[in-house]
């Protein structure tokens, strides 16, 4: 009898933004593509990627203590390898290597698309090092494992140029630079032939588009994304408040199928702090801003991200990201503690604020967040809306879904369950601030082409 090889298997662990999400699917694919297949386990895989996220001190630790973790499987698998991916790979670069002496290759993000290279240069010897941002990149929107995803990602812009004082991604993922709308689009167009219903097009700024040597801005391109026949989601993040036009406005007020939901980073409330963070707006113009979108789109929710604790945070700053907060009624927040980031400005800022008061200041916003949240998910009870379905759900005959405006549903299934991807219309029964219930009316056809 022959011996038989079983197939080798991956493991890819991922941290981070819908960015390292893409970068994941990418690798997978590629993987995937040369007949290495996935696995759930890491202690059956022949190669783990840590695909990592460094935008605070915390995440940079952890993938580090997952790597010591991992290195044990190399007792009983000596073929085994393991990469630092995303943006601590191109954060430490060779420093990754001379510190855990297993590690066997750093992938930056803008190299992801060379990983079968560096994998066969990994076998014959090399611990290869690749990090930078060559203005030649391999992108094949073939080589992309989509399985088990609900929504087809898009990157519209790699990088960033705004170098706000606090954040480390123009040094992780370098300058910024925008993809041509006919790729952009041809991209969509293959996804809404796969099947896909909601489409996400990513960037760091997305908004801040701009076609290569061309006069196109975002609110032309959301213009051809939303008007291609079949598409029934158009989500775009993140956005930057500065880079939003009248005329991009104007396109989320037009387009049915944009999601009524934006995520609009505001970061701080006061004025002298967003001043010391870079952001190049005022709260007032963020206010005006928020006013124009709601204006055009009256059901539009929004999200927000918030840093408390920033160098030269008064308790009179803090209150009036407090009061922001009240006022917008945001649909939901991502907010987090200052954390200093290397080769960032902020570090260097006077008024240092103590942890324990960073701390409490975070605390006092989430629970004022949670009464809004849930006086807000509250007023959904009772009404009827359209769903994607995102999974399914731990209690059995309970599926998971996202409304229009991107709330989290738990709804029963009945008797048939629903296809992960499709839309389904439930009516909503019950609130809480972080999720809703909701009861299956019946599956809703499909936009026709
Ligand atoms: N410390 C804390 N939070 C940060 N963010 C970015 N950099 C830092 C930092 N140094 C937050 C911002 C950003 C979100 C993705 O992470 O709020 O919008």
């Amino acid at each position: 009898m022959s011996e038989t090889r079983s197939p080798r298997r991956f493991y890819i662990e991922t941290w981070g933004c819908q960015m390292n999400e893409l970068d994941s699917q990418r690798m997978a694919g590629q993987l995937m593509q040369q007949g290495i297949l996935p696995t759930r386990e890491p202690e059956a895989a022949d190669i783990i990627l840590l695909n990592s996220c460094s935008i605070r001190e915390k995440a940079e630790q952890k993938v580090y203590s997952r790597i010591g973790e991992y290195r044990r499987f190399k007792q009983h698998n000596a073929d085994l390898l393991i990469g630092l991916c995303g943006c601590v790979a191109q954060q430490e670069g060779e420093r990754a290597l001379s510190r855990v002496p297993d590690l066997d290759f750093v992938l930056g993000p803008a190299r992801v698309g060379e990983l079968a290279d560096v994998l066969a240069r990994r076998r014959s010897g090399e611990r290869v090092v690749a990090t930078g941002f060559p203005e030649a990149r391999q992108y094949d929107i073939d080589a992309i494992s989509r399985q088990g995803e609900y929504k087809g990602m898009v990157t519209l812009i790699e990088g960033c140029n705004k170098n706000c004082t606090f954040c480390i991604v123009p040094k992780t993922r370098g300058p910024e630079r925008s993809r041509p709308l006919a790729d952009v689009l041809s991209e969509v167009r293959h996804l809404l032939d796969y099947g896909f219903q909601e489409i996400e097009l990513l960037g760091q700024t997305v908004n801040h588009w701009r076609e290569p040597g061309g006069t196109l801005d975002f609110a032309d391109l959301l213009e051809a994304v939303a008007t291609l026949p079949g598409l029934r989601r158009l989500r775009f993040v993140t956005s930057y408040p500065r880079d939003f036009t009248p005329r991009m406005v104007e396109q989320v007020g037009k387009h049915e199928n944009i999601c009524p939901y934006l995520h609009l980073p505001v970061q701080s409330g006061s004025d002298p702090i967003l001043r010391r963070m870079g952001r190049g707006y005022t709260r007032a113009q963020y206010l005006d801003l928020v006013a124009q979108l709601q204006a055009a789109r009256p059901d539009l929710a929004l999200s927000t991200d918030i840093i408390v604790g920033f160098p030269g945070e008064s308790e009179e700053d803090f209150q009036r990201t407090y009061e922001l907060i009240e006022e917008v009624r945001f649909s939901a927040i991502f907010a987090f503690k200052y954390s200093p980031r290397p080769g960032t400005a902020a570090p260097r800022l006077d008024g240092q604020v103590y942890d324990d008061v960073a701390s409490e200041r975070l605390q006092r916003l989430f629970a004022r967040q949670e009464t809004i949240q849930e006086d807000l998910n509250q007023g959904l009870v009772g009404k009827e809306l359209d769903v994607v379905v995102t999974g399914w759900g731990r209690e059995a005959g309970m599926q998971t879904g996202r409304t229009p405006c991107h709330r989290i549903v738990h709804f029963a299934t009945g008797p048939e369950p629903v296809e992960l991807g499709s839309v389904t219309r439930v009516r909503i029964d019950s609130a809480r601030a972080h999720s809703l219930k909701a009861e299956r009316l019946g599956a809703v056809a499909a936009l026709s082409a």
